[in-house]
């Protein structure tokens, strides 16, 4: 079996962060997402991996992943090049994946409890494709399926009106090669992409037979900001502690922390877990880090306050504002003066970006 990995899309909701560099890059718990679909793949033992590539930057997921041999897998990069769709993206991997069956990872999205199960039970039955499904509170957002008493799929419908059931197709796809004629006679949808569930559910009406898998632990889609910082809090509720860093006397570091090599915790300062926090960091003097917070690599935080928040890496937070809630680029330089006067924000702002003062 082979596994296919996107990180193509626009990455429109995550302007301004997707300017830079695809969502699949973006560190949740400090680990870029693209890397727990990888390590979810290789624990199936899944390990010839082919990567589509899109338009935005694909050399940085080139950069990041190399031939994946630092993982243990074997990767194969895949131009598609401008979005037209999950399905347009499977198409592209059709040389690829030649006779086998194949695992399609979205690469912006989270899963607890891994693929194993779902990778054996496709492998010793012959079904012709298996999804995952996950239970959500709005399934008319999503790809919605209907299954009957034994677990097959009897309907399959993008952003339906009027849902038949709870259950959301989340991003991961057990196929095999008879998908690639379908897709191939697939028609764009009004949104001039491929869709992957229209295609799924023309493989069923042609006879194929598509079994469910469910979600047992949990499932994230992190295409929004708000994703992304609930993503960081599952993920960070699974963290152990392991100092690495140095915690000088005075400081406290309370709980389930993660703290990288060469970072120092400054005497005075607080570190309240859960959180992780990189290599070469500097928290302190006079700092607060809350639960729920994630620093990434080489940022220094000096009489700063900040809780439930990702610094990607190398920012600069000075002052005692409190921050929350946030996902800070990286490099970004925030300075604050406090109950100082006069007051108010002086601020430097890109485009596409979301400031709540
Ligand atoms: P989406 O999040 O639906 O698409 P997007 O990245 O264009 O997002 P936005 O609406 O914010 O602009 O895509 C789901 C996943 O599939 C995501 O990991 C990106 C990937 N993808 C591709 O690799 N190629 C594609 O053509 C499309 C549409 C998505």
């Amino acid at each position: 079996m082979k596994g296919i990995i996107l990180t193509g899309g626009a990455g429109t909701r995550l302007r301004p962060l997707t300017h830079t560099g695809p969502k699949q890059l973006i560190p949740i718990a400090n680990k870029p997402n693209v890397l727990y679909c990888l390590e979810d793949l290789r624990e199936a033992q899944i390990t010839e991996i082919g990567v589509i590539l899109g338009d935005n930057q694909p050399g940085k997921v080139r950069e990041l992943l190399g031939d994946g041999s630092k993982w243990g897998v074997h990767i194969t990069y895949i131009v598609q090049g401008a979005p037209k769709g999950i399905a347009h993206a499977v198409l592209c991997a059709e040389a690829f994946a030649g006779d086998d069956p194949f695992c399609v990872y979205l690469g912006d999205n989270i899963l607890k409890g891994g693929i194993r199960g779902m990778v054996d039970e496709f492998q010793t039955k012959g079904y012709d494709a298996e999804v995952m499904l996950c239970r959500v509170p709005n399934p008319e957002k999503f790809g919605v399926a209907e299954l009957d008493a034994h677990g097959n799929i009897v309907s399959l419908v993008e952003k339906p009106k009027a849902p038949k059931s709870e259950l959301a197709l989340v991003g991961i796809y057990l196929l095999r090669k008879n998908i690639f004629p379908i897709i191939r006679g697939q028609k764009p949808s009004w949104r001039n992409e491929l869709e992957i569930t229209e295609a799924l559910d023309e493989l069923r009406k042609h006879g194929g037979r598509i079994r469910a898998a469910i979600v047992k632990g949990w499932w994230k889609d992190t295409g929004k900001p708000e994703d992304i910082l609930e993503a960081n809090h599952l993920l960070l509720d699974d963290v152990e502690r392991r100092i690495d860093g140095t915690v000088e006397e005075g400081a406290v570091v309370e709980g389930r922390v993660r703290i990288g090599e060469g970072t120092v915790v400054a005497t005075g300062s607080v570190v309240k877990g859960p959180a992780v926090i990189g290599r070469d960091c500097v928290i302190g003097p006079r700092t607060y880090v809350g639960p729920y917070t994630s620093i990434g690599d080489g940022s220094r935080l000096v009489g700063a306050d900040i809780e439930a928040s990702i610094v990607i890496g190398d920012a600069i937070i000075e002052g005692p504002d409190k921050i929350v809630n946030s996902l800070i680029g990286r490099s970004v330089t925030i300075r604050s003066a406090g109950n100082r006067l006069p007051k108010g924000h002086r601020l430097i702002v890109g485009e596409n970006s979301t400031l709540d003062l």
